[in-house]
This record gives structure tokens, sequence and C-alpha cells, in this order.
């Protein structure tokens, strides 16, 4: 039986009242489509314009930036894979039956638009668009159309209508176009019957030619009537999420200069906002911009968070570093984002807020100073927009990137991520125990299960397990947030996400429901709690492989469980053969470094695993002569686990890939030893190091006997290291109180019922709420005919005492909210 020991008398620290926050992040086109619900694909035309500067490939699947990175473009429609379902045209969403459409740049709406449609119609000829798979049309409900149009000779008669699937028309009207200048022309829709699978017709009953500006379709019923979609905020409404940080993600870092995110691109009217195409493939109008970002937050109250663009596009895609007056201008844009948040009505960016509909200042909470930067070209730049926005703006909070104070920078939160198994989350609900309590809060910003099976309820048991890690420590770990937040079910580009749409449902992952119970009780102060109960580890698999970080390693005899093995995967460099032995050696003269302060990485110049053996258990022998200072290493239990994002069309998910490759290394360099864990090239030890004595020009035998539970390390026969392998807690718990209330929250990550006696130092009431998330089976999930397969289900439950035994059900978040007599 587990036990947990409580002391709400000893209470120790206030509970960090922004610690469950929300992170927004135009990804799987969560913004156009989702959040920001406009109906038109393609509203401007601009879509199958490649991205500035950039080169496309002969058949327009593939541009290139300035710096060599490489993306899937498809005429503008994006990841290939979305196409399925998407008849070919070459202006993606629009179609034309006895029309010649084309896109004409002279006739531009304005100068911020790259283009404009202009279409010969024919008598009775049309043109139509098919939104984000289909036009959802709800029997009863309207939505509001606009359009900039001009005619090219006299009036043009056009019939806007909306229609189902199959062309019947459900509501239209009748527009004149006048030739001349552009002219808005609005209607409002009201549809006749349910279908999601509907169209926006525009038809010409007599052949004339139009010029179409931009376009739009949008509900008429939004979220307080500002805008946004109202299921989906009603979904956020419902996280009690105390902050949202917008508007990314690698989005903000873009890939050029131009497909930064950019503060000026983003407000005024929405069809004077320069689109551009984003890191997830596809463009963006920037409808939903600065200014909707922070109507959203107020709408929600919600802290802002505004992660700025700090002179660098994103660094794991071929960066551009910017300096001089591009950075200054870039500097200029945060200094007058930030004015036009908080600054009066009569300050220049303040007046145009107010011109927008908000004369009064909204809050600006958070500063996000770039995102995931890192090295030395972050730094400077980090330092240069800190001492500038601090100087003006101090009472916001400011948040960097990476651990900057070890680089002897300023830094108030620093920013940690991880995408990770849902065992590194179980194994870490510790991490945060010994930080510096000296040191920079810490910003959980961006975390989620996204190896193997992900957004299952077991997932959720995991990222839950390790946020009651976080709340024993919310005294430094003041924010999180799961990410990404939204995901179109039609155009994924990055699973899992926080919450699934299509253009009429919506429903959240089961770790979305963990964090709505997980935010909802939160109590006052975080109590002293201990928790005995059992430890478990993860089940080990995977090859046995040999590493060296320099040319000139020397391998002979290598055997699995006594039987000679030979090399099955060339993961790095080259293992060259002659005669009985293999020499190492690079292929690349210098791999990518990190040097991002604190990270502990290799760089192998060469890589093999051995056999074929994925046998859990055993025994790897080679013999081994080394060079100086050229730290080798034999790993156990090679695996690449399945990352989820990664996944395109272009990588072999079997693959063993070096870049994600998971194992536990053990690194023998000249006159010591260690083990570590090795997971994306970063090393975590587990253990000291060991001085040994051994001859780096002369063969030494070295052994890896692997257990279920650890492995062990011999040289020459004798053994230097025993390695256990990480655990994790069967329950893990936190408490909390209010005045009234002591709060328990607990997870069961095993297959059985837990029985956990609870022991307080104050007496309860017997009856007690208890919410509780679980399923049948760990790997269930939700979907959007299934919404709430996995969901909270809330009881009273009798019996709590100052000790009494709750029976945890097997894989299950528990919230306990136990009255105080
Ligand atoms: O959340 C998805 C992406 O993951 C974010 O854009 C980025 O910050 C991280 O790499």
């Amino acid at each position: 039986m587990s036990r947990i020991t409580i002391q709400t008398k000893e209470k120790r620290f206030p509970v960090a009242p922004d610690l469950y926050g929300l992170f927004f992040e135009d990804i799987n086109r969560a913004g156009d489509s989702g959040l920001y619900p406009e109906m038109l694909r393609n509203r401007s035309f601009e879509d199958s314009i490649p991205p500035e500067r950039c080169t496309l490939n002969e058949d327009g699947s593939v541009f290139t930036t300035p710096m060599g990175w490489s993306d899937q473009f498809n005429n503008g429609e994006g990841l290939k894979k979305w196409m399925h379902d998407v008849p070919p045209t070459p202006i993606p969403a629009w179609y034309a039956e006895h029309a010649e459409m084309r896109l004409d740049a002279a006739e531009r709406l304005n100068p911020k638009r790259l283009t404009a449609l202009k279409v010969a119609f024919e008598t009775n000829g049309m043109i139509y668009n098919i939104g984000y798979q289909g036009i959802p049309l709800k029997k009863g409900e309207s939505c509001h159309f606009y359009m900039f149009a001009k005619s090219v000779c006299e009036n043009a008669v056009l019939q806007v209508a909306i229609a189902s699937e199959d062309g019947t028309i459900q509501d239209q009207t009748e527009i004149m176009v006048k030739p001349g200048c552009y002219e808005r022309y609005d209607s409002t829709f009201t549809a006749t019957a349910d279908d999601f699978k509907g169209k926006l017709l525009i038809k010409a009953p007599e052949a004339c030619t139009v010029c179409f500006g931009f376009t739009s379709l949008m509900p008429s019923e939004t979220y307080k009537g500002h805008g946004m979609r109202k299921d989906l905020m009603e979904l956020l409404e419902h996280t009690n999420s105390k902050f949202l940080r917008f508007p990314g993600g690698c989005i903000v870092e873009g890939f050029t200069y131009e497909t930064a995110m950019r503060f000026p691109n983003t407000i005024g009217p929405v069809w004077e906002r320069p689109s551009h195409v984003l890191m997830w493939h596809y463009r963006t109008t920037n409808g939903l911009g600065f200014h909707e970002y922070l109507q959203i937050c107020e709408d929600l109250d919600l802290e802002p968070m505004y992660v700025i663009n700090c002179g660098l596009t994103c660094q794991g895609r071929e960066p551009e570093f910017f300096e001089g007056d591009e950075l200054e201008q870039l500097l200029q844009e945060a200094l007058d984002a930030v004015e036009y948040a908080i600054g009066d009505a009569s300050t220049p960016m303040g007046r145009k807020r107010a011109e927008a509909g908000h004369p009064e200042p909204f809050k600006l909470s958070y500063i996000e100073i770039g995102n995931e930067n890192s090295g030395e070209e972050y730094y400077w730049r980090y330092k240069k927009f800190y001492d500038v926005l601090k100087a003006k703006y101090p009472q916001i909070h400011y948040v960097s990137n990476t651990h900057t104070e070890h680089a002897g920078l300023p830094t108030e939160m620093a920013d940690e991520h991880y995408y990770d198994t849902p065992e590194f989350f179980l194994e870490n609900t510790h991490m945060y125990d010994n930080y510096d309590r000296k040191g920079p809060d810490i910003f959980v910003g961006e975390y989620a299960v996204t190896v193997g099976k992900v957004a299952t309820l077991r997932c959720a048991l995991a990222e839950s397990a390790f946020l009651l890690g976080v709340e024993n420590n919310q005294d430094i770990v003041t924010t999180t947030a799961y990410a990404p937040l939204f995901q179109n079910t039609d155009y994924t580009a990055w699973y899992p996400n926080l919450i699934a749409f299509d253009n009429h449902r919506a429903y959240g992952i089961p770790t979305y429901h963990a964090l709505s119970l997980l935010a909802g009780n939160r109590g006052k102060e975080a109590v002293t709690l201990n928790t005995e109960t059992d430890l478990l580890h993860r089940i080990p698999c995977g090859l046995p492989a040999i590493s060296s970080t320099k040319d000139g390693l020397h391998v002979r005899n290598v055997t699995i469980n006594g039987q000679p093995a030979d090399i099955s995967c060339l993961l790095e460099g080259k293992f060259i053969k002659q005669g009985d032995e293999y020499i190492t050696a690079s292929i690349q003269p210098e791999r990518e470094k990190y040097d991002s302060p604190g990270a502990n990485f290799s760089i192998d110049a060469a890589f093999a695993a051995f056999g074929s053996n994925t046998d859990n258990c055993c025994t790897f022998e080679a013999e081994i002569q080394s060079t100086p200072d050229n730290p080798f290493a034999l790993a156990v239990w090679c695996h690449h686990p399945q990352s989820v994002f990664r996944i395109d069309e272009t990588t072999d998910p079997d693959k063993l890939e070096m870049d994600s490759m998971r194992c536990f290394k053990w690194t023998v360099n000249d006159h010591t030893s260690s083990v570590s864990e090795y997971y994306y090239k970063r090393h975590t030890p587990m253990g000291d190091n060991v001085m040994i004595d051994t001859s780096v020009s002369e063969y030494h035998h070295y052994k890896v006997v692997t257990r279920e539970d650890g492995f062990d390390c011999y040289i020459d026969g004798e053994l230097v290291h025993r390695a256990n392998l990480p655990n994790y807690p069967a329950i893990t718990a936190s408490a909390s109180v209010t005045d009234d209330e002591v709060i328990v929250k607990l997870v069961n990550i095993t297959d059985r019922v837990q029985p956990v006696e609870i022991a307080l130092d104050c007496e309860v009431e017997s009856d007690y709420r208890a919410e509780i998330l679980t399923s049948a089976h760990p790997e269930d999930e939700n979907t959007l005919d299934q919404p709430e397969r996995v969901s909270p289900v809330a009881q009273t439950q009798s019996g709590a005492a100052q000790k009494f035994t709750y029976q945890a059900p097997a894989y299950s978040l528990n919230v306990l909210v136990l009255k105080r007599k």
C-alpha cells in the first residue's frame, strides 16, 4: 500500500497564481479555420505565391530559403498529405466553371496585398471556394460575407451564395459590382440545412470580368462578439488557465526576415495586413493578430505572454541572423507592440489600439524574448532586447529561452521545453526538487508526450505526474503550458495537440481534461507531503552499439552473448574494416555545435549498432584500443522512439536515427569512466564518474551485462559501474490547502487499483469530492466521434478521516477535495 502523509500546518509556499497556462501557435491551421473562424481558404488569393526570396523546385512542391532550408509548398496547399481530399486547382481552394481565373498583381487591392484574382466569367459562369474541407453550414445559423471587388468594364451583376456540397443554393444575394476603384460589398447569409461540406459560389448571369481584392466569410455568432470561434473559446475557458503565450513557437522565428512574426503586420484592417507563409507550411493573412490575441486574453481573463522575435530566425532550420537596421527595426517593433498593448490612447500606438475599438489599455504581463533560441547569437541579442525593454517597461516579467543566467546575463524566467516519452515525465517528477532556489523562475513553456502512442490517457497521466512534481516546486516553477494547443484534424502538421477540431466539432485530448482538473483545484498554499510508494521502471529494448567522438578507435572481437556480432546499422561516420578490426572515422569534419549553457551534448564521429538481437538482456563485449582524449562509448538498448511530430512523407519511421537515438551509454575517456542516459544527443548522468587505470594505446576488454533493471560494466573483468535504470513512482501526489479545504492530487500510473493511505494532521469531514480521470484502457483516447471517452467524473465519496485509505483506480488522476472540520 502507498502512504501519503500531509502536514497541513507546514505551509511551504503560496501556490503560483499563473502555474497553468495556454500556449497558442498558428500550427495545424489553428488560426484561420480554427480559433479565427475564417471559412474561405485562400481569402486573399496569395496562397500559391512562394515566400519572398525563396526558390521553388521544378514542380512547385518544395521551396528553399536563401540559407538553404527546404519545406513542402505544393502550390501553396502545404503538406502533400493534406491534399488527399482536395481537387487540384492552380489557385488553392478556388475553382471555376465557365469562367477563367488568374492572379493579377497589377490589380491588387492595396500595396500590402501581393495579388488579386481576376475572373473572366462567361454567361452563367461561376467561381467557388470550398473552404477548409468544406464550408460548415448549420441550419438557422448565419454568416457574414464581404469582398473587395471591381468590375473591369461596366457594372457587373454577381450572385453570391452559400450552397450545399451538391450545389443546392441555401441563401444568396445579388451584388452589383461597380467599375473603377475597389469597393467593399457586404452580405449576410443564413443556412437552411446542415452541410459541413458547403461552398461559397460567385456566379455571373451575364458575361463580365471582375477583380477580387480580398474576401471573407465568418460566422455571425462568435465568442463575446469578438470574432473568435465560440466552441473553441468555450473549451479554452473550461481549462481554468491563467495566461496565454502567443503567437508561437517557431512561427515567431520564421525562416526568413519576411516570414518572422512581425507586430506591424498584425494590426489594422485585416485586408491591409500583409500575409506570409508560416513555418507550418501554409500562408496566414494575419487576421488573428496582436490586437485579437490581447482581446482573447481579456475575454478569457488570461495574463498575456507575448513572444517576440529578437533578431534571428529558427535556429533549427538554417537560420538568418539580423544586425544593424534590421535588428533595430525588430527592437522598435517590440517596443511598439508593448505601447500598443499598454500605452494610453494618447501614445502613437495606443491611439491605433483605440482606433481598433479598445481605448483602454490591455494587460501585458510577460514578454518572452525569442523562441527556442540559444547560443552566442542569442545571448547578445537577448541582452540588448532585455536591457531596452526592461528600462522602459520594468513592470513586465521577461522570459529567456534558455538558462541565460549561466552565461552571466540577467534572467528573470527561464523557459524549458520537454517533448518526450511518458517515461521521461514519470521519471522526472522530482526534477525541480534540487533546482537552485536563488536562480530564475522556471517556465515549462512547452511540454507534451510526443513519442510512441500519443494523446492517450497514459500520456495524460505521465504529464500529470510531472505536473504534480511541479506543484511540489511551484516556488520556482511558476508557469507551465502544454504544447501545441490546436489541431485542425484535416491539416495536421504536428501531433498531438491539446484540442482537436474540424470545421464544426471539437474535443480535448485526455491531457486537456487532466489540465482542467489540475488547474481548477489549486488551493492557496502548498504544504509538506511525503509519499511512500513502489518504484517502477521502464521496459528496456534495442541494440548494443559502439561510438567514438574522434577518428582512430580500434575495435575487435565484438560479441553478443558470446557470439561474434557484426555491424547491423551504421548511424554515423565510418567503421573501416582492416583485417579483424574496425577503425572509426568521421564523415563530416565537424558536426553541428550546441552551446546552450548547461547542456551536456555529445557529438559522435562514428556510431554503429551491432547484431540483430533486440532481446532485452544480453552480454555485449568488445576489445577496444583508443587514442588519447577520444571518449568512446559502449551503448545498450539503442532504439529510436518514434517521435510523432517528425513523421512526414520524407522520414522512414522504422529507421534508427542518430539524431533521435535513445540508449544508455557507458563512456570511457582516458582515465575516467561514466554512465549516462542518452537522448537527442543529450547525456543525463547516472551516477558519479569513476577513475580507471587503462592504457589508451593498448587493447582492453570491455563488457556490458544488461539486467532487467540496469546494466553492469566491466573492464578487463573488473566491475566498474553498476547502473540502475531510472525509476518512477507508482503513486505521485501533491497537496495544497485553503482555509476550509485540503486538496490532494494523486496519479496512479499502475494497472491496478492502489489503496493509498492518506494521513493528515487535521480533522476532515467524512464526505469529500473526488474528481477522477480514468478509462478502461491506458491507451484510450478521445476522437471527434467519441469526444468524451476519456473525461473526468466527479463523485461524492465518504470515509475521509485524519487517516483513511483512498482506493485510487488503475491508471487514474484523482483530485480529492477534503473539507476541514
Ligand atoms: O509546439 C510546437 C513547436 O515546438 C513550437 O513551435 C516550437 O517552439 C517547438 O519546437
